[in-house]
């Protein structure tokens, strides 16, 4: 049993945000920091091994845990090490600012985590805090050269910026050329928060991509569990760099993943402003429901976000959804 939609994309990768909450300010997420939006409590343990169970049942097979910032939840090693027990999920993933990988990178590997994405805008740390509100960027990249080390995949994301950009792909191919790590730059999206930043700062992906086509760089052909990023490589650098572009017509097409808030909530989309609350269906007795109510929601999935042709277009803060 797998969740599918009339298009015939199947829903094998869960995005589960178990926190809204987050300690940096980034210029295109929360440009005035964190503020509760909602009055309800963040999804419980239980709750969370009841959507994970009754998602793997639905042919789930990879689960990132996201934020707000997942790091902030002091359960977080015990939410991994739920995800680990079911059976059918292959891959575990995480995505974080990365303020607390340094210290936390062993035990989260060791409670099951295989995969981690750190966000690093800037390898400038002036910059860097000018975009995030956070100045040790110094002890983020220790965080991430530990959970390398220790056998933690890794890919790290950039959001690009029109006021940030200039040499970043020069900095980024010096960072990568002997790591094994895939650094991502995603292009700005608009948000219900950022509309004026957008306008100023959105600048589309495709120049980065023809400098890497020039530069010998190829396209690599990613799995079927994997995001949105077209990933190129080149045989003289040991990592690999991807490309994130939203606003690309056919973004959708090959689209794996449901999103579930942090608050219960399924969204089929990042930029769906509707989430259908399942919370009431978190329970022994009312799993069978609950499945039958996820497969309805999930074939009503539209075919896309259709923000190519809108150009523009507002989603509640991406904290809420992770990203
Ligand atoms: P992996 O490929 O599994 O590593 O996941 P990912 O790249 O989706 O994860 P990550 O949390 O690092 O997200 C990177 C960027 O992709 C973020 O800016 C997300 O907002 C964006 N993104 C992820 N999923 C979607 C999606 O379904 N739609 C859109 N428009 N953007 C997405
Ligand atoms: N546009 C593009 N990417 C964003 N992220 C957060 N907000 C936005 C946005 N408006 C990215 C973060 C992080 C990932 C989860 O989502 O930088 O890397
Ligand atoms: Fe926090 Fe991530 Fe949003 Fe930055 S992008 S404010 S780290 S949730």
């Amino acid at each position: 049993m797998v969740l599918s939609d009339k298009f015939n994309r199947q829903f094998e990768y869960l995005r589960l945000s178990v926190t809204d909450v987050c300690n940096f300010s980034c210029q295109y997420c929360l440009p005035d920091g964190y503020k509760r939006s909602h009055q309800q409590r963040f999804l419980s343990l239980d709750e969370i091994q009841q959507v994970v169970s009754v998602f793997a049942e639905l042919g789930t097979k990879k689960v990132r845990i996201t934020g707000g910032e997942p790091c902030l939840r002091s359960d977080l090693p015990r939410v991994i090490d739920l995800v680990r027990k079911q059976d059918a999920v292959e891959k575990i993933a995480l995505t974080t600012n990365g303020f607390r990988l340094a210290k936390m990178a062993a035990q989260l590997k060791d409670a099951g985590l295989n995969s981690v994405n750190v966000s690093i805008d800037s390898f400038d740390p002036k910059q860097f805090q000018l975009i995030t509100g956070y100045s040790d960027l110094a002890g983020i990249l220790k965080g991430v050269e530990i959970a390398a080390n220790i056998g933690l995949e890794i890919k790290l994301n950039l959001v690009l910026m029109k006021q940030f950009n200039a040499s970043v792909l020069k900095n980024v191919l010096v960072f990568i050329k002997d790591k094994p790590i895939t650094f991502r730059f995603i292009e700005l999206m608009e948000t219900g928060d950022n509309p004026i930043f957008f306008e100023q700062q959105h600048m589309r992906a495709s120049n980065i991509e023809t400098s890497l086509q020039e530069n010998g760089f190829t396209r690599v052909l990613t799995d079927k569990l994997s995001g949105p990023a077209k990933v190129y490589q080149h045989p003289n650098y040991i990592g690999k760099v991807g490309v994130i572009s939203p606003y690309e017509t056919g973004f959708c097409d090959s689209c794996n993943r449901l999103r579930v808030s942090a608050i219960g909530k399924l969204h089929l989309c990042l930029f769906g402003e509707q989430g259908y609350d399942l919370r009431w269906g978190l329970n022994d007795e009312k799993r069978e429901n609950l499945i039958a109510y996820l497969q309805s929601v999930v074939a009503t999935k539209k075919a896309s976000h259709f923000l190519h042709e809108r150009q523009t277009g507002a989603t509640t803060h991406l904290a809420m959804l992770g990203g």
